[in-house]
């Protein structure tokens, strides 16, 4: 009884349980080569990210991490001397298709920064300004109280709803930036480093959220923190020098890799 109530979004993720394919790929990538002018970073990455899982991309600094985590979402496109060549599916879709909204695909397929990015509004604008853009058409309150449980913020900030986001703590700030994803209804969310500002209490806090996210989404995380890594994902992709070494199972690149390179980062031998 008394834990029951006291984590009502267990009992929301659990509402709707999972009925495509297990292993279904959502996102493919396919040959893909993303270059900044002349200088390549990503060199022919092709892999296949399972639906409502959580993959995690590791590798060390400067390996090409953001680089390929923007193609899913098509945020490269604001960087004016990115060039890709090769293919990411979304669905099956190509999404760089001619015909494809880029906007579209950022609401399907949304993103989570490293810092904490509110936008400098009350916590409700934050979780409403994006779905009023697209149309949203169903109950604004009902979407924020949603959103806001999802992440488990809610009870934190229920009574100041009309407040700034910004006098938020750094942890519930990025509880927020997730939510605000959360509100945009996508079906893939990508979080880059989201971590990585914050203190061990609130990384724990946003570890857990993960787990109870990944019922309802695919979650792609980029982390430099490989027991961030091995806690939260069951897919590890390594990524050294834009080029993919390994894909697999996160225990098994955690315990057996199949490459030598991967043994050696993960063991901490370089990175
Ligand atoms: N906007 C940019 N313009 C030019 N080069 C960039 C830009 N962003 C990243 N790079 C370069 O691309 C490489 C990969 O960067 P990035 O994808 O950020 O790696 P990671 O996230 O793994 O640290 C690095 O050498 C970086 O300096
Ligand atoms: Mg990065």
């Amino acid at each position: 009884m008394v834990t029951i109530e006291s984590s009502p979004q267990v009992e929301i993720a659990r509402e709707e349980p999972p009925s495509r394919g297990d292993c279904e790929p959502i996102l493919e990538t396919r040959d893909v080569r993303i270059a900044y002018g002349a200088n390549e970073v990503v060199k022919g990455v092709t892999l296949s990210l399972p639906e409502r899982k959580i993959t995690a991309i590791i590798g060390p600094s400067g390996c090409g991490k953001s680089t390929l985590l923007r193609g899913f979402n098509r945020m490269n496109d604001f960087i004016p001397s990115v060039s890709m060549q090769g293919q990411i599916l979304h669905r099956g879709e190509d999404l760089y298709a001619k015909n494809v909204d880029p906007v579209e695909v950022r609401q399907r397929i949304g993103m989570v920064f490293q810092k904490p990015n509110p936008f400098p509004k009350t916590i409700y604008k934050n979780l409403t300004w994006g779905p009023a853009l697209y149309g949203y058409r169903g109950d604004y309150n009902e979407l924020v109280e949603k959103s806001l449980k999802q992440v488990a913020l809610w009870d934190e900030v229920k009574d100041r709803l009309r407040e700034s986001a910004m006098g938020l703590s750094g942890g519930q700030q990025q509880r927020l930036c997730i939510a605000r994803a959360i509100a945009m209804q996508p079906e893939v969310l990508l979080m880059d480093e989201p971590c990585s500002a914050l203190d061990p209490v609130s990384t724990s806090r946003i570890e857990d959220l993960l787990f109870e996210l990944r019922e309802r989404y695919t979650i792609v995380i980029v982390t430099h923190n490989m027991q961030q890594a091995a806690r939260v994902s069951e897919r590890t992709a390594f990524l050294d020098r834009g080029v993919l070494v390994e894909f697999d199972e996160t225990d098994k690149v955690f315990t057996q890799p199949a490459q030598q390179r991967t043994a050696d980062y993960v063991t901490g031998r370089f990175g």
